[in-house]
């Protein structure tokens, strides 16, 4: 059999034919679609999401290729030594420019639940990680102990998307950008695994009041 024939019972090999399908029914309709889409891209829209396979960004937003940039990590957490996401928002925000930034996590999220728990001796990196909610938790802990135990958990994934918009306002990249073109909007979302939907849970913008302490100077 030639090596290289496709077998469709194998699972990586099912991606590759789907991806044949698709680009064909998208090039029937349309010739030109990813020659078009080659030339640039220019996303209004920046996602920091949770990695979780049921929240794929555009799939959620029924969005297009080219209209959204993406930055997923576990637990959708924007924390300001990562060079990885502060590459992706320098970029997104000093030269594509986007116009709203959204944090999106999710109900059920299983890197906040870990977060909640004791730490799992054999995930040292992913500890480490999830140290960051943890301090959250330690922030937000009064509000968080007078709620019913049920309500926690989902009140602690509310409260993660929070800080981490808050984190975002306290970047000079954003900072920045609200006195150059006052944008970014920034978004904190929360998304129903159950349900499918999106709820707004806090928007700041160039005008959002900030402590002192998070301040650049000018
Ligand atoms: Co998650």
């Amino acid at each position: 059999m030639d090596k290289h024939a496709l077998n469709p019972d194998d699972l990586t090999t099912r991606l590759l034919l789907e991806n044949k399908a698709w680009s064909e029914a998208i090039l029937s309709h349309e010739p030109e679609y990813f020659h078009n889409l080659a030339k640039e891209q220019r996303p209004k829209f920046l996602w920091i999401g949770c990695s979780d396979s049921r929240v794929p960004a555009e799939t959620v937003v029924n969005a297009q290729p080219g209209e959204i940039f993406v930055h997923r990590n576990i637990a959708n957490q924007v924390i300001t030594t990562d060079f990885n996401c502060l590459s992706v928002l320098q970029y997104a925000v000093s030269v594509l420019k986007v116009e709203h930034v959204i944090v999106c996590g999710h109900y059920g999220c299983g890197g906040v639940q870990a977060a909640l728990s004791r730490q799992d001796n054999g995930l040292i990196i992913a500890n480490k990680w999830l140290l960051h909610i943890k301090d959250i938790y330690r922030l937000h802990q009064a509000e968080l102990e007078a709620l019913p135990p049920d309500q926690r958990t989902n009140r602690m994934i509310e409260l993660n998307i929070i800080e981490q918009v808050n984190n975002l306002a306290h970047t000079s990249i954003i900072q920045a950008a609200w006195k150059e073109r006052k944008a970014p909007t920034l978004h904190g979302w929360v998304y129903g695994l159950e349900n499918g939907l999106l709820k707004e849970l806090i928007t700041l913008n160039y005008n959002a009041p900030m402590e002192n302490i998070y301040r650049y100077n000018d």
